[in-house]
């Protein structure tokens, strides 16, 4: 495996943050750990992965993107369980005060210590005495829980409601389902996409872009009946993937048969596998440095059934990018709980069912006059509640609460010819940390080489997320080189998709080393045949060739 060595990743943080690639945040006022910021070059590379992300996922067909507010009030993650069980343990250094992850300090000797209890890690801690990463002494307090959110406030003064800065971006696809259910014309299946920052208030954030307290997330959605057996075409995968399947050793497989052998449980689980290890290697992850790793029972969040990441190795070892978990029903039944609104689809059965009813619903001659304008809602709320609900019973609807008392509903018990019934869809979710995987495709597209006996660094990213597509270059700003460099570099930007750069400063092979540094794939040359002859030097990155092309046969 190719060497991802401490000195190497001096370098290529250097330069990032020297070209503006990514940088520590609000560093003019000592920076914060765990906020950097996409720079002068880095903001196009983010947008692009960004972009090139949501265009994968909708070229699938049956994909829509959606934007949520990241202000989410506490009801939503209360619902969701993140405000009960979205925690890490922390321990305080009694010499320094320094905060630190309870796991982290013993994850040399045990490298799933981020399943570990409370009482584990205690006494763990006290058998190991590891070093406080900070000042180095050995003396721990005691171990809590700390939840991850940051609270905020929504509304003013006393009137003021608790809320969070959301921790996924995939609570707001599920509060959106019926939107989508009806976008897609309530038919199954069908996915929600989402790209935007995500908050985490880690307890303590080192290794660089790896873990961060606001990071760019993208989530996708999918949901899926699960009666119904879906028909994935496996055979886009023919090649070998590395599988760590749930504690057992690591295997090499193709994904379709580790679906048909059951390792991977659930078919959509592995059709997503492949096709975010396609979107993984198009951004420039390399293929050799990708492994899938199955979550084991103890690890899972709090609403998985299972659970793949997608993990890449790079100077940091490996490092989960992107995690492909089956939520089953434990959001929309989570939601459904909290707010009484009904969160399902409707199956229709292949031949009508006799069913028994034996339920509720409204009395009209009581129910209408009480309830006026909400009594639809109040019918289908009670329609939906068990033949065991008592009464007087308050559900909220559309915020206001409404009391319903028993001289309102009618106990129904009769069968019944029924076509199809309402059901909770389930959840496949690929989530994407956007900043790791930016991470790391520099980390992998970083070439260190010699170019006439000094050091030279370049960036082979795919053309596709570069995030300058183009460096306009005039040999000399003068005889009217500066001024036909400049129409060429503003007709560039003016193309659809097209970013150019306009440098006129130095020597023009430091020109070209300033370009390859940051990844740009074509450099285009102005000099004094251009002027009379209307054509200019177009030099590859990767090639290094150099042809001359007329101005109006520029590929761009
Ligand atoms: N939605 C998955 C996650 O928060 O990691």
């Amino acid at each position: 495996m190719e060497e991802f060595s401490n000195e190497r990743l001096g370098r290529l943080t250097g330069m990032l943050k020297r070209r503006g690639v990514i940088l520590p945040a609000f560093e003019i006022h000592g920076g914060a750990a765990g906020l950097y910021d996409f720079g002068p070059v880095g903001g196009r590379l983010r947008n692009r992965v960004n972009q090139n992300w949501i265009n994968h996922w909708q070229s699938l067909g049956n994909i829509v993107e959606i934007s949520c507010p990241t202000v989410t009030p506490y009801a939503v993650l209360e619902a969701s369980g993140h405000v009960g069980e979205f925690s890490d343990y922390l321990t305080e250094c009694q010499k320094c005060g320094e905060a630190s992850r309870a796991d982290h300090l013993i994850e040399d000797e045990y490298p799933n210590a981020d399943a570990l209890s409370k009482d584990e890690l205690s006494k763990l801690i006290a058998k190991h005495n590891p070093e406080c990463p900070n000042c180095g002494d050995c003396s721990w307090g005691q171990i809590e829980a700390q939840n991850l959110m940051f609270n905020t406030k929504i509304g003013a003064g006393t009137s003021g409601r608790q809320g969070f800065l959301r921790p996924e971006t995939a609570q707001g696809m599920f509060t959106s389902f019926t939107s989508i259910y009806r976008h897609f014309r309530e038919r199954l299946p069908f996915g929600a996409v989402q790209t935007g920052k995500g908050y985490r208030n880690e307890i303590s954030p080192r290794q660089g872009m790896i873990r961060l307290r606001e990071f760019n997330m993208a989530e996708l959605e999918y949901f899926i009946d699960p009666e119904v057996q879906p028909n994935h075409d496996f055979s886009l995968w023919n090649n070998e993937v590395t599988l760590l399947a749930d504690g057992s050793g690591e295997i090499s497989m193709t994904i379709g048969n580790a679906v048909q052998q059951g390792i991977i449980r659930h078919p959509t689980v592995g059709f997503f596998m492949g096709w975010t290890m396609d979107f993984l290697t198009n951004v420039g992850i390399n293929p050799n440095h990708l492994r899938f790793r199955q979550h084991e029972s103890d690890e899972m969040a709090h609403y998985a059934e299972d659970c793949w990441d997608a993990e890449i190795f790079g100077s940091y070892g490996w490092v989960e990018c992107v995690g492909i978990a089956h939520r089953g029903c434990y959001d929309l039944a989570a939601h459904e709980d909290a707010t009484g609104q009904r969160l399902r689809a409707w199956r229709t059965f292949d031949e009508p069912k006799v069913v028994e009813i034996d339920g509720w619903t409204i009395d009209g001659a009581k129910a209408g006059p009480a309830f006026r304008a909400l009594a639809g809602q109040v019918k289908s709320a009670v329609e939906e509640m068990s033949s065991d609900t008592s009464f007087p019973k308050t559900i909220a609807i559309d915020g206001i609460d409404v009391e319903i008392l028993a001289e309102h509903v009618k106990r129904v018990q009769r069968t019944e010819n029924v076509n199809g019934e309402w059901f909770i869809p389930h959840v496949v979710e690929p989530a994407f940390g956007i900043d790791r995987i930016i991470w790391h495709l520099l980390d992998h597209s970083y070439t260190e080489t010699e170019k006439s006996g000094e050091d030279y660094t370049l960036l082979t990213l795919p053309e596709a997320i570069a995030p300058v597509d183009v460096t306009v270059l005039p040999l000399y700003e003068k005889d009217g080189m500066g001024e036909l460099a400049q129409t060429i570099h503003r007709d560039l930007c003016g193309r659809k998709d097209v970013f150019s750069v306009y440098d006129a400063s130095g020597s023009i092979g430091r020109r070209y080393a300033r370009a390859d540094e940051i990844g740009v794939p074509w450099c285009i040359t102005i000099d004094h045949d251009s002027l009379t002859d209307n054509s200019v030097t177009l030099r590859s990155r990767d090639s290094g060739e150099q042809v001359r092309v007329s101005i109006d046969d520029l590929p761009f």
